[in-house]
């Protein structure tokens, strides 16, 4: 079947007990057992619930995995996978990633004695010489954040093959729509759902697909050890918000690509990042691995000081300050002091993120308008 049919129905079967076509919130705890030993679909919500089930499905089936868990937040997702690393293992991660994901690698991991090497992941040469004989794990956004750069997914999966090093891909900005990392050679795909699965502003969520069945279990003997699952409202919600992702996704990115043309012709702009431009770094690869359109965030920088750059966030009406991206809101944001704060002024100055950059994330308003407040903005630098 096709993405978005199986999107619409993959875990979705109508509730057998009253034919509802949506399938209920099952807010139960716990759950009677048909003995006191044996198999059971479900004994308590911690280990498994039907709803959170009917989300697990849907992703396992949209990313072409053998299984899916889905977790309270992105980051309860992340930190899950790191949990296979014990101390002594290395880490190599990109520079252009997420900026909590920075903090648990760097202040958190490293306190539990695995080592991190932070590496620009869209330099394969870089990636291969990072790796060392206690290297386990390879941590990637294919489209990174908030610099827009593109990883090739299959060229580290090569490299993390030979070295028999599992590799990760925090897929959030790309969605399942445009990439699917698992065939690409990947281990484990992560997605914070609280940005385009989910859609609408109104859930915290994560959740992981792994390739094979081994490395799913795995993953779930370690949520279930350690608890942090996704609650049945917020599945509810993700199973609802993944039915519309493939239009919101293609609609959004379609915004994206017109607004990053229309912000290189101006001349408060010194810089775009985009990968949809043909003269973006990281065009020949996303031509290649991604389908359907480049993504709905936008980064770009300003011609102007920090201060500047803050009178320019705060004119703007429609596009909204607030952290966070993917929904169908659209979401302005100054990266240096607001998503990548956790990083150290010094390190966030070396990866490229400058005072004066930009972060949009387009929202499925009309182009005409996002383009009209964002030169209305630009009159108050
Ligand atoms: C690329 C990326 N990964 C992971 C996360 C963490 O997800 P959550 O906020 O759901 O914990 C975020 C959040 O902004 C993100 O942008």
């Amino acid at each position: 079947m096709q993405f978005r049919t199986r999107a619409i129905h993959v875990g979705q079967e109508a509730d057998p007990s009253s034919g509802a076509v949506v399938p209920p919130i099952h807010l139960a705890s716990t759950f009677v057992l048909p003995a006191a030993e044996g198999p059971a679909d479900y004994d308590y919500a911690r280990t498994g619930s039907p709803t959170r089930h009917a989300f697990e499905a849907v992703m396992t089936s949209l990313d072409g995995g053998a299984r899916a868990i889905a977790f309270a937040s992105g980051m309860a997702a992340t930190h899950c996978v790191t949990m296979l690393l014990k101390p002594g293992d290395h880490l190599v991660t990109g520079t252009d990633i997420y900026g909590g994901s920075w903090r648990l690698f760097n202040d958190v991991l490293s306190h539990r004695g695995i080592s991190v090497s932070a590496v620009d992941t869209t330099d394969l040469a870089a990636v291969q010489d990072a790796i060392r004989a206690e290297t386990k794990m390879l941590w990637i956004e294919p489209t990174g954040n908030p610099l827009l750069s593109v990883t090739d997914i299959g060229g580290c999966a090569e490299i993390a093959k030979a070295a028999g090093v599992l590799l990760v891909a925090d897929n959030t900005l790309a969605t399942p729509v445009l990439c699917r990392p698992l065939e690409m050679g990947a281990d484990i795909v992560m997605h914070s759902a609280t940005k385009f699965i989910g859609g609408h502003s109104d859930l915290l969520g994560g959740v992981l697909v792994a390739r094979d069945s081994e490395v799913g279990e795995k993953l779930h003997w370690m949520q279930n050890a350690t608890g942090a699952v996704m609650g049945p409202l917020e599945s509810f919600l993700c199973c609802r918000g993944v039915k519309t992702l493939e239009l919101r996704v293609h609609a959004q990115s379609a915004t994206a690509m017109r607004l990053a043309s229309w912000l290189q012709k101006q001349q408060s702009v010194k810089r775009v990042y985009y990968p949809g431009l043909e003269d973006d770094l990281g065009f020949a690869t996303a031509k290649k691995q991604y389908q359907g359109g480049y993504g709905a965030m936008v980064s770009f920088e300003v011609d102007a000081d920090v201060n500047g750059a803050q009178r320019f966030v705060e004119s703007t009406k429609l596009f909204q300050l607030a952290v966070s991206l993917g929904a169908v809101e659209s979401l302005i944001e100054l990266p240096a002091v607001m998503s990548h704060g956790a990083y150290a002024p010094e390190a966030r100055r070396a990866v490229g993120i400058t005072d004066g950059l930009i972060r949009l994330s387009v929202g499925l308003e009309g182009a005409e308008d996002l383009e009209h407040d964002l030169s209305l903005a630009m009159t108050k630098i």
